[in-house]
């Protein structure tokens, strides 16, 4: 059922956000490969993609048990490590449903074992490129085939003998980054990577605490195959999901909202540097360490907000934050233009066709290019009726505009939010923005 999003009067209040979805997948995959027993995970994403991480582990004989958490806390799961190994064929096929993170991350964990396994996801993942992990894994030994040349999935696992390599990647992909360090850990010998650019880190920091030898020098990452010991994770707040009440809050005339708990791993926090550089009124508080993640509380005020460019090294840092900061950028005083951001159009939706064409039914004058977007800024947002495009983090662009736009917004297929952010369109309602 669409929900319709109308502005309330104010915007104040308190926020926790939910458990980081990187960090939780990652939580539950290493663990599970570690001899070493049983890891605790606290405040687990509550989104359907790390639910298929989860299910495909328990799939590959992985015992996962899961716990509800209270009073607004994540879920608390435990994990025993059957070791780098230990994983069992699988009887049915593997689905990772709409989640990238899970497909590519797994691929370098199925890849050159002597089980056999398939994995596959809904129509979304299923037109994401695959080319860009199956080629490299195959360099590295791997026998994997997909549909389209082995390029989409599904993808089949067949077998293989791993050695590492030395690889140059094409794209700053945390995604692909993992997927070949996961594979590096079984593989004969060293893996070397190149970046092009720094993209998000939680599996150096996690694979290094869980006693991996990993070596990062600049942009270069070296891996050297290693058992893994469990390391229990308090997972931080999502920056990501924070990045929506950011940007609601700095748009509406009459905001001040805390969001406690968020993570702040400068590879994910390239949304507080632009927002910054928009002129948001964005207070960090409390400054603190959890389980290897820097996290903080935020503060953030109604804002006179000024377009800016956003280009180069700062995109992947920032990369899924764009449809929301497109928000923010329409309402601001002059021009924004982003560029260097293809890697948009491959992800759960063409997020740069997808944002351009809501944005200018809503009347915002907004242009994309094949990297970016163009917007003119000091414009209002308008209302009217929009198509999620299956796409988590549009559909909740959308709700934030409705948070802030003249007239109401309806957003049609608003439970996709429930990939990563269940309880999104309900925060909106106790706002009472949601009127229909
Ligand atoms: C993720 C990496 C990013 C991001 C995705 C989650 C991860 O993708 O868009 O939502 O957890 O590694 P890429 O690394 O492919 O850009």
């Amino acid at each position: 059922m669409p929900v319709t999003i109308a502005r309330p009067r104010s915007l104040r209040g308190e926020i926790i956000a939910p458990g980081d979805k990187s960090v939780s997948h990652r939580a539950i995959m290493f663990n599970a490969l570690s001899n070493t027993g049983t890891a605790h995970v606290t405040n687990f994403s509550p989104g359907a993609d790390c639910t298929s991480t989860v299910e495909i582990m328990r799939a590959l004989g992985v015992e996962i048990s899961r716990k509800e958490g209270e009073n607004g806390a994540g879920d608390s799961l435990t994990v025993k490590g059957v070791g780098l190994n230990g994983l069992q064929e699988p009887s049915g096929i593997l689905d990772a449903g709409n989640s990238g993170t899970t497909t590519r991350l797994m691929s370098g964990i199925l890849a050159g074992r002597d089980i056999m396994t398939i994995l596959t996801g809904d129509d979304s993942l299923s037109s994401r490129p695959m080319g860009r992990v199956v080629k490299p894994l195959t360099q590295m030994g791997a026998e994997i085939s997909g549909r389209a040349n082995d390029t989409l999935a599904p993808l089949v696992f067949h077998g293989g003998k791993l050695a590492g390599t030395t690889y140059e990647m094409p794209v700053a992909s945390a995604q692909l980054k993992s997927c070949l360090l996961l594979a590096g850990l079984r593989a004969d010998g060293t893996t070397t990577l190149t970046q092009p650019a720094e993209s998000r880190d939680h599996t150096e920091r996690m694979l290094s605490a869980m006693g991996v030898d990993l070596q990062k020098s600049g942009l270069d990452l070296e891996l050297k195959p290693s058992e893994l010991e469990t390391v229990d994770v308090e997972v931080p707040g999502d920056i990501s999901s924070a990045a929506f009440w950011l940007v609601a809050a700095i748009c509406h005339p009459d905001a001040e909202l805390l969001i406690r708990n968020v993570g702040i791993n400068p590879t994910r926090a390239g949304i507080i540097t632009a927002l910054q550089m928009m002129n948001a009124d964005l207070t960090l508080i409390d400054e603190r360490d959890v389980a290897g993640e820097p996290v903080a509380d935020m503060l953030v005020k109604t804002s006179e907000l000024k377009g800016i460019e956003l280009d180069g090294d700062i995109v992947p840092l920032l990369i899924d934050e764009i449809p929301v900061i497109a928000v923010a950028a329409a309402i601001a005083e002059g021009e924004t233009v982003i560029r260097d951001a293809e890697e948009l159009r491959v992800k759960e939706s063409d997020r740069i066709a997808a944002s351009i064409s809501w944005l200018k039914g809503a009347g915002v004058e907004a242009e994309g290019t094949p990297d970016g977007m163009i917007l003119a800024g000091g414009n209002s947002i308008g209302g009217g009726q929009f198509q999620s495009y299956d796409d988590h983090r549009l559909a909740m662009s959308l709700g934030v505009a409705g948070l802030i736009s003249t007239e109401p917004i309806t957003v049609m297929d608003p439970d996709v939010a429930g990939i990563s952010y269940p309880s999104f369109w309900k925060i909106i309602e106790d706002f009472g923005g949601l009127v229909g």
